[in-house]
């Protein structure tokens, strides 16, 4: 009987500290004029995010680079593949979102911190993980252009201009007017 009443009083004690500490923290906001930070609902906020996104054809082709339908495809690929797979942390469409994103607009990882509600080091250890396997996709994703008859293959965005015509030759189908980032060490640059 005296363990129980013990165990009350120290859960009493306890609820009494969190109150006044409260109300000592609102009362040094409001006199200090500290204002109380909102609360955030993170995960509405990403899956709103991510909604927004994923409804709108222009929104994600801006974003992500490419159509609504070829990024569920890619997503499937992935989990088909058994690249990744769905988890309570971690969701397939999200991990690719951010991927596609970041490649697409070379933006930082502190920019989808803020956007997507997560550390920067889960962005960065997801970012490393997804490089690596999108790299295992691509006899999936590149077409090989030995295989293929150029003349017929080359698109005529590339075939009809000089400026890529030269340069592009072989690289079937695969100028989209993204530009990726690449850094070519100063011995190789030439
Ligand atoms: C991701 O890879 C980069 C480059 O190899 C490395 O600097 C960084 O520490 C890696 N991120 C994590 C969280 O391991």
């Amino acid at each position: 009987m005296d363990n129980i009443d013990d165990e009350n009083k120290r859960k009493v004690t306890i609820a009494g500290a969190a109150v006044a500490a409260y109300v000592v923290g609102a009362t040094a906001s409001l006199l200090l004029n500290i204002p109380i930070k909102p609360y955030t609902n993170k995960d509405y906020e990403r899956e709103k995010y991510m909604e927004d996104i994923l409804t709108s054809e222009e929104l994600c082709r801006a974003n992500l680079r490419m159509g609504i339908q070829p990024f569920h495809r890619l997503c499937s690929l992935v989990r088909d593949k058994g690249l990744m797979q769905d988890d309570k942390n971690c969701k397939v469409k999200e991990v690719m979102m951010r991927f596609l994103n970041l490649m697409g607009h070379n933006v930082r990882h502190r920019v989808l911190e803020a956007r997507f509600h997560h550390s920067r080091e889960t962005i960065s250890r997801q970012f490393n993980k997804t490089l690596n396997f999108i790299l295992k996709l691509y006899k999936c994703l590149v077409n090989d252009h030995a295989e293929l008859v150029y003349a017929s293959r080359v698109p005529f965005e590339i075939s009809s201009n000089p400026r890529y015509a030269t340069y592009f030759r072989d690289c079937v189908g695969t100028l989209d007017g993204t530009h990726v980032v690449a850094s070519v060490p100063i011995e190789l640059q030439d």
